[in-house]
């Protein structure tokens, strides 16, 4: 197959549905594609991706991190963001933000997660269906970034719509209209509250943030007012479609299910299985600095690059056998969160809530839990793979 008959369309209905034999071509048949429709190179194989995440001189993320028309520029719509920075300034602003998101904060939430995790599951009905999402996997997140950035947990659901919006604004048509509405509103939410740690700090991340220093620099208020954007969609949309994603593929392979209700030491490896497998983050954008030539195909410095990190975590060049679901393989060398000077920031606090959820479900419902696709209906994200709803009995 060429370029010209292969097409990557990310917001394509049915490249929700399964976007993995699309993957499949563009590794095998051209893996530096030149795609129309999002105006950027597309790079899909497992080696290409980690190199790119590992040089962020070449490939940056200062312009934004997912491809947007000509003329669009991400980083003037938003307000500045660690993950849309480069050297020096991410450093500066990953030292002062990694001050307030420290592991002893995380660590402090677990006992907090187990209580969530079981409270969310007594207001499950006992039979008949279960909207997983709204009822599980959305507020979960939602409630713990929440507590831990302290704010009131009935706001959640205002958490919900904004970052669901936001993920599901379409950059690369431009249409981001819906999507900065929620910023603005999320912006207005979040600075009320810092007003306030400000006059009255309190033990909680927003406070922390308010307060962290490094060598006499603070956070100024658009990055706190940015860093609060940015938790709330990196820390939330992705946990809520790991976890969902999970749900889907442990109901679909029983044997595993079965295998992980068995023996609880297997939960860690499952969770890195199920990022690798389905990852929430499909795929990540760059801009390139200077000229790369890959694979033959030159590309110009300005062009946009889009990292498909759910292609290369499926690349048999990397994995044995990379369709294969196994929760006993060690994929370590995944990339579902990145890697480099941007790895998720939020890594151990997805992992936790993710090895929680799963521990628990298996208790309670021990491996007895069914989907019903036909019902489900996928978040219409090109960023982000999960659902918008996911029935359950
Ligand atoms: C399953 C859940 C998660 C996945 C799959 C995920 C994935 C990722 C990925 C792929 C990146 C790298 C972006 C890049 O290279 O440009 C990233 C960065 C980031 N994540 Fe996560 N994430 C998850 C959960 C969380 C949570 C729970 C939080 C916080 C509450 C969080 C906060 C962040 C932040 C702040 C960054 C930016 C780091 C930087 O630019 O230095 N993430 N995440």
């Amino acid at each position: 197959m060429t370029d010209q008959q292969l097409t990557y369309s990310p917001f394509d209905p049915e490249m929700i549905a399964d976007p993995y034999p699309v993957y499949r071509e563009l590794r095998d048949s051209a893996p530096v594609y030149w795609s129309p429709e999002t105006s950027s190179w597309v790079l899909s194989r497992y080696d290409d991706v980690a190199a790119a995440l590992t040089d962020p001189t070449t490939y940056s993320s200062a312009s934004g991190v997912y491809p947007t028309p000509p003329g669009v520029d991400m980083t003037e719509l938003f307000l500045p963001m660690l993950v849309m920075s480069d050297p020096p300034r991410h450093t500066q602003l990953r030292q002062l933000v990694s001050k307030a998101f420290t592991p002893r904060r995380i660590a402090a939430l677990e006992m907090g997660v187990h209580a969530i995790v079981h409270d969310l599951l007594d207001q499950a009905p006992s039979d008949g269906t279960w909207d997983f999402v709204a009822g599980f996997s959305g507020p979960l997140p939602a409630i713990v970034i929440a507590d831990m950035l302290g704010v009131p947990r009935e706001d959640r659901d205002r958490f919900r719509t904004w970052s669901t919006t936001l993920v599901q604004s379409n950059p690369i048509r431009g249409e981001m209209g819906p999507g900065l509405d929620a910023a603005a509103a999320l912006y207005d939410y979040f600075s009320t509250f810092l007003a306030e740690r400000r006059a009255r700090p309190e033990d909680d991340l927003m406070s922390a943030l308010v307060q962290a220093e490094v060598e006499g620099q603070h956070l100024s208020e658009d990055e706190l007012l940015g860093f609060c954007l940015l938790l709330l969609v990196a820390g939330h949309e992705t946990t809520t479609n790991l976890l969902s994603n999970g749900a889907v593929l442990l109901a679909e392979h029983p044997e595993s299910r079965h295998q992980l209700s068995e023996d609880r030491d297997l939960v860690p490896l499952a969770v890195e299985e199920l990022l690798r497998y389905d990852s929430p983050v499909q795929g990540i954008g760059r801009t390139l600095t200077r000229q790369v030539e890959l694979h033959g195909q030159r590309m110009e410095p300005g062009d946009s690059v889009l990292l498909l990190f759910g292609s290369a975590n499926r690349d048999e060049r990397a994995f044995p056998d990379a369709e294969v679901f196994d929760i006993g393989r060690r994929p370590e060398r995944h990339v579902a969160l990145g890697r480099g000077i941007h790895f998720c920031l939020g890594a151990s606090l997805a992992r936790m809530e993710t090895r929680i959820a799963l521990d628990v479900l298996l208790d309670r419902r021990t491996f007895n839990w069914d989907v019903d696709l036909s019902g489900a209906e996928r978040l219409r994200s090109g960023p982000i793979r999960g659902f918008a709803s996911l029935p359950v009995q």
